[in-house]
């Protein structure tokens, strides 16, 4: 088997709204994908999709091999932490996680093992006779996690399972949920809408955008070879240039204010009508006095910003335009504001890629 999941066309409106626009999606057994975009652009409804909470208008969704266009949600190998995870106040830890197989009519002793294994998973063994209020909002994420993982899927669908929790404990369950995924070789389909969450925990990430899939790939290649303006955009800083290409018998190197840089263009059928130049904050470089390159542009210090172990510069170029670069601190040579400087790039750090 290839593929645990496989998404096939699948379309989706509310009313006259078209909210999911033609997806396909494979995800293999065991990967952790991220589901990554704005507020509003289909994640959920896609999760929703998938287990089986709403019906495609079209196209095709594949779990395990078998099309689950008839399958209802309780029979599809799936379980969802919702992204309101809400436990019921009123029940136990224990009696929130069994009671699922209560539903499924689990005898009590097998239903008291599952929920013990399921509490040992998520490090809250002693916790099961507490209610939900007696919880952190960290000890309460983890319970809908055991909740969800009690029917042994193999496949959680998470919806943004973080967004309550302050930066410091999020960051801690994102390790901690990652780990657990690989423990148990589930495979995680992750929804959020936080770029640096993505990025940490994921194997691939596919970064939506008004019900479009724009790219699926690792972290690294997302941000390192972004397909579209939007991913370059949406996924960490950069610096975007809008460029005219003309043909020329160079590779590797474009026009950029009627001056040459180094550009390659990421995939000759992705260049439409606009087309654009990204390049990483971080792969920008002021040279240095006398310093040789074989292309840059000029311009004037504007703003230095010291941000712990990095020197944020931003320089307004001679044609106007504003580009940024973040420098090691320890870096040798200091500018000021008003310093004249040149900066420039790695031929391959300049991204040409259309809109
Ligand atoms: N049942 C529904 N009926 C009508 N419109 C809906 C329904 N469910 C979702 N929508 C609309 O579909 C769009 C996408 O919603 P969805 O919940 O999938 O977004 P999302 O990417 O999960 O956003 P967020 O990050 O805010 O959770 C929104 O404009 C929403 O209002
Ligand atoms: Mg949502």
């Amino acid at each position: 088997m290839d593929y645990i999941i496989k998404i096939e066309n699948v379309e989706k409106s509310f009313g006259n709204e078209h909210i999911v626009k033609g997806i396909n999606l494979d995800i293999k057994p065991g990967e952790f994908l991220t589901v990554l975009g704005p507020s509003g652009c289909g994640k959920t409804t896609t999760l929703r999709l998938i287990a089986g909470f709403e019906d495609p208008d079209a196209g095709e969704i594949w779990i395990d091999g078998k099309s689950v266009s008839r399958i209802p949600p309780y029979k599809r190998d799936v379980n969802t932490v919702f992204q309101n995870y809400a436990l019921f106040p009123h029940m136990t830890i224990n009696e929130n996680i069994a009671y699922g197989l209560k539903m499924k009519k689990v005898s009590k002793s097998e239903r008291l093992a599952r929920v013990i294994e399921a509490l040992r998973l998520v490090q809250l063994e002693s916790f099961g006779d507490r209610k939900p209020r007696q919880l952190s909002g960290g000890q309460q994420q983890r319970v809908a996690v055991a909740r969800a993982l009690i029917n042994n899927p193999k496949v959680l669908l998470l919806d943004e399972p973080l967004g309550a929790l302050d930066l410091k404990l999020r960051k801690q369950m994102q390790i901690e949920l990652k780990h657990l995924q690989q423990k148990l070789e589930i495979t995680f389909i992750y929804v959020t809408h936080d770029q640096e969450e993505a990025l940490t925990i994921s194997d691939r990430i596919a970064v939506m955008n008004k019900g479009v899939i724009e790219q699926v790939a690792s972290p690294k290649e997302i941000y390192e070879s972004p397909s579209t303006k939007f991913v370059a955009d949406f996924i960490g800083d950069t610096n975007l240039f809008e460029i005219q290409i003309s043909p020329t018998n160079e590779t590797n190197v474009v026009n950029l204010f009627g001056t040459k840089v180094g550009g390659r263009i990421r995939e000759p059928k992705s260049l439409t009508k606009q087309n654009y130049l990204s390049v990483r904050p971080e792969r920008v470089k002021l040279l240095a006095h006398g310093e040789e390159a074989p292309y840059f542009l000029s311009g004037t210090v504007e703003e230095v910003i010291y941000v712990g172990s990095f020197i944020r510069t931003v320089v307004k170029l001679q044609q106007g335009q504003r580009i940024v670069a973040m420098m090691p601190s320890k870096g040798d040579h200091l500018c000021l504001p008003g310093d004249r400087v040149r900066v420039t790039w790695k031929e391959e750090d300049g991204i040409v890629i259309g809109q």
